[in-house]
């Protein structure tokens, strides 16, 4: 379902089966990959979120460096784990694109945990969407437009929710406000997990065949 240009939302698109079986799937890469609180450019301030990636490319931000993408994990320094299949065959059934998504961004919000409003700009493959999918409590999204000053709206992603912003939408400003404790029983311990797909570089071009 179309919610503003660009913007596709599916609530409800993974049933309660296949989010357990996600979440599985996270789980058993944790243990390699394990969260951890990442540091702002600049003022070294902790993000409220906890993080951690699957894929080539895992997307992270810390004081020295800033923002970017790495292939290895920031604490352990081993390459991030595999994209799970599920969610490269939910990549290829909503979006269009030519080519698999190289990073997977895994953020975890805990109690009073949130994302203020910010762009995703660090990729290159700006052609292609972000694909976002919720697990466990319901976070309340707000998005907006290309500038800080257009005005937003709020979408309440729930467990099993995908939602999809490319086109004139990629480069729009989003955030999560907050999540509703205890909406979902899903994660022990409570708590809303986000995993959002990106293509980083630009697909090579099919080469053509020449004799
Ligand atoms: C993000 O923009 O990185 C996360 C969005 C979300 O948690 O839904
Ligand atoms: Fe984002």
């Amino acid at each position: 379902m179309a919610v503003a240009p660009g913007v596709a939302y599916w609530p409800g698109r993974l049933r309660p089966q296949e989010q357990a079986a996600l979440l599985a799937e996270i789980m058993a890469r944790l243990k390699d990959a394990p969260f951890y609180r990442p540091a702002m450019p600049g003022s070294g301030a902790l993000l409220s979120v906890e993080m951690t990636n699957f894929g080539p490319l895992g997307w992270l931000t810390d004081q020295a460096k800033g923002y970017r993408y790495e292939s290895t994990h920031p604490v352990t320094g081993a390459p991030w784990p595999q994209i799970p299949g599920i969610l490269l065959r939910l990549w290829t059934e909503t979006t269009a694109y030519s080519a698999p998504p190289e990073a997977c961004l895994v953020n975890l919000y805990r109690g009073p945990a949130r994302m203020g409003l910010h762009r995703d700009a660090d990729e290159e493959a700006l052609d292609a969407p972000v694909l976002s999918v919720s697990l466990g409590d319901t976070g309340l999204f707000r998005f907006g437009g290309p500038t800080r000053r257009a005005s937003t709206r709020t979408l309440k992603l729930a467990s099993g929710d995908v939602l999809a912003f490319g086109g004139p939408a990629r480069l729009m400003y989003h955030g999560i406000d907050r999540i509703q404790a205890g909406s979902s029983s899903l994660i022990a311990g409570g708590g809303r997990i986000n995993l959002t797909l990106r293509r980083v570089t630009k697909p090579q071009p099919e080469k053509e065949a020449t004799g």
